[in-house]
């Protein structure tokens, strides 16, 4: 299984879209969107202009499963956010994200020269172990929630150093 990230082109859009606003992704991120197609053509060109993300499709076998992005890069703090999911659902569980996470770690050190790397995930996202064993820690002075749909859902902030 090949992983690559490549940044996001207009053909990967509409996808994206419908990925987004599907259940089993929306439900683990931390605003449930209804995108048309042309707020997702406003999105794309409002990121192409935004120096301080960066936005990737992720590959598997040259196939787009999903989406990586680096966001809210912070030269002066040398920090930055991500936010990602597979929306393939028979690409998960079997390895993806990790393969993508290193490569993402390796852009925020090496291109990025950038030391730290935050998730802002749901406190109940059982996914939250996983970022853990990856060196992920938890920052217990961070309690944040958000809103969806007028339910409030706690957050939980991860941190993990790089390069
Ligand atoms: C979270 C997500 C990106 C993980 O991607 P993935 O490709 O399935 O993850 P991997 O197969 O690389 O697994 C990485 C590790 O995470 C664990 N893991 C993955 N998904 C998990 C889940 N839902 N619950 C618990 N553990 C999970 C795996 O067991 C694995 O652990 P291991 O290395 O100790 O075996 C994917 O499940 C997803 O898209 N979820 C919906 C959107 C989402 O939650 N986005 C993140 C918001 S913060």
């Amino acid at each position: 299984m090949n992983v690559e990230l490549r940044k996001i082109e207009k053909e990967d859009l509409e996808q994206l879209r419908q990925w987004r606003m599907q259940e089993n992704v929306t439900k683990y991120m931390l605003t449930d969107p209804i995108i048309s197609p042309e707020d997702q053509i406003q999105w794309f060109e409002k990121i192409s202009n935004d120096g301080t993300r960066v936005d990737y499709v992720i590959l598997v076998d040259n196939e787009v499963v999903g989406y990586y992005g680096i966001t809210n890069i912070d030269k002066e703090n040398k920090s930055c956010e991500v936010g990602f999911y597979i929306g393939d659902e028979k690409y998960r569980g079997v390895g993806v994200f990790s393969k993508a996470h290193k490569i993402i770690e390796d852009i925020v050190s090496h291109d990025l020269k950038l030391s730290q790397i935050v998730i802002i995930a749901l406190k109940d996202n059982p996914a939250c172990e996983a970022y853990v064993n990856m060196g992920f820690v938890i920052d217990q002075s961070y309690n944040n929630v958000c809103n969806k749909s007028g339910i409030p859902y706690k957050l939980v902030k991860l941190i993990k150093k790089v390069g």
